[in-house]
């Protein structure tokens, strides 16, 4: 079990109905100290009301800090732009996980242990010939992932540290095998199987892009590009899909099933759909002259569109991951002779006109990772449909470190919020042909 690390820093008063309520407050490293509201409704009858827990800490946690007004995104103290340029995903992958950036030697143990799990059952391919050929790829790793389940039952023990471990690496070693298997099955390819003498990146793109009738020779500045962009979204703290995962895990659920559960809240367009829609959207737009135009159409609101990439829950100023993500995107296309791209001056444009307008300046409205990510993965080779399904890829290791987290927490419980109820009061039954 994990000792809890924060620090009692006083009381706020809460006065309810004439009667004075003490919470205790408490304090973390960094950010905003929180109000301790769990004895609240045995001793005054309340709840509290937060749809989207926009003033909620759901957890303590010692993984990933963010600083929204500041642009200030950490991975276990580090800052995002430390690591995007001097480190790898997988030593990412470790700091999550284990708190600390790894020996030479701890590294080296890391990586022989996941590059020796990036194969999959072989059995599991055949799932694969279940879907449909279009199946879009998050329909396709929603299944596989939570039906890993189903082959590695010698994982699923969550109370043995041992199994969470090895639970921990099957995911991250075979999300990237899956999601290009997945993939591979969409544009009628054969799965091209893990070969353990590349890197985890260079793996994933040979088995994304490789063919059984041709050697695959990495690129390493499309290559390094990747890993940053699997870097950058590695961890986001308690967004959507993490959440997701710790609720689902608060049941005692199995970690492959939580992570499914993850996959499945991450497609939605308002948070890992959200590069897909972007580069969509840039699309639509075409021309640098329409820019404009379409930038009146989102504020007017009258069509109900917005600016895809651009806003984000947290970050009321740039996101420090769209900086990275932008040096990497301009890397790509140079490499590839591809600076003259109509997306890349539509996507300059809108951010240039966006950056300047009232509108978004004053709802602080900045553009987000996706912006850039869509621009780089697309050059990269990546159908959009692909999009969310790298994000999963990378997320993965902040939701297996944020589950292991969860459930090393002293404090776990299941989740369970409660609600303000506004439905009819107790009423009688109403045979049916009694009814209006
Ligand atoms: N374009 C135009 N207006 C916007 C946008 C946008 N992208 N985002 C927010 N607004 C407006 C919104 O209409 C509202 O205006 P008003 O105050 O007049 O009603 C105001 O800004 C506040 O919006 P909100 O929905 O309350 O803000 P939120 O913090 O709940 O929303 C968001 C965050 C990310 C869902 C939203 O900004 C959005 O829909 N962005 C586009 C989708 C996107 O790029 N998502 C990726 C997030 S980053 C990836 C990740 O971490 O998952």
């Amino acid at each position: 079990m994990r000792k809890s690390e924060i620090r009692p820093a006083g009381n706020a008063t809460l006065n309810y109905q004439g009667t004075d309520y003490d919470l205790p407050v408490f304090a973390g490293t960094q950010g905003p100290n929180v109000v301790d509201i769990r004895k609240l409704y045995a001793e005054a009858d309340i709840f509290t009301y937060d749809p989207g827990f926009t003033s909620t800490a759901s957890t303590e946690s010692n993984i990933t800090f963010i600083d929204g007004d500041k642009g200030v995104l950490q991975y276990r103290g580090y800052s995002i732009a430390d690591l995007a340029e001097h480190s790898s995903f997988l030593e990412t992958c470790y700091l999550l996980l284990y708190g600390e950036l790894p020996s030479k030697e701890q590294f080296k143990q890391f990586d022989y242990s996941i590059t020796h799990h990036t194969m999959v059952h072989e059995q599991l391919a055949t799932f694969f010939r279940g879907y449909r050929r279009d199946a879009h790829p998050m329909a396709i790793l929603c299944g596989v992932v939570g039906a890993l389940a189903a082959f590695y039952h010698d994982s699923t023990d969550i109370t043995d540290p041992v199994q969470r471990e090895i639970a921990s690496h099957r995911l991250i070693a075979k999300l990237p095998t899956l999601a290009a298997m997945a993939y591979k099955y969409h544009v009628g390819q054969p799965f091209v199987y893990p070969l353990n003498k590349l890197s985890y990146t260079d793996n994933f793109l040979r088995m994304c892009f490789g063919v059984p009738a041709e050697e695959y020779v990495p690129n390493p500045v499309l290559s390094k590009a990747l890993d940053t962009i699997f870097i950058l979204h590695a961890d986001h703290e308690q967004n959507a899909s993490t959440s997701t995962v710790r609720l689902a895990g608060s049941s005692g659920a199995n970690p492959f099933a939580c992570i499914a559960a993850g996959i499945a809240c991450l497609w939605g367009p308002a948070h890992g759909g959200a590069n897909e829609a972007a580069l969509k959207m840039l699309m639509e737009i075409g021309t640098v002259d329409k820019v404009a135009d379409y930038v009146k159409k989102v504020k007017d609101k009258s069509e109900g569109i917005r600016l895809m990439g651009f806003g984000h829950r947290v970050y009321k100023n740039y996101d420090p991951r769209a900086k990275a993500m932008q040096v990497q995107a301009h890397a790509v296309l140079d490499e590839l002779g591809l600076h003259d791209d109509p997306l890349l001056k539509v996507a300059i444009e809108l951010e240039r006109i966006a950056l300047q307008d009232e509108y978004f300046i004053e709802k602080k409205l900045y553009p987000n990772i996706d912006f850039y990510s869509g621009i780089t993965l697309k050059a990269l080779g990546f159908p959009t449909s692909m999009f969310t399904a790298l994000f999963a890829l990378a997320r993965t290791v902040g939701w297996i470190a944020q589950w292991k987290e969860m459930l090393e927490d002293p404090h776990q419980k299941i989740g369970r919020p409660r609600q303000i109820y506004t439905g009819p009061t107790e009423r009688a039954y109403v045979p049916m042909n009694a009814r209006k």
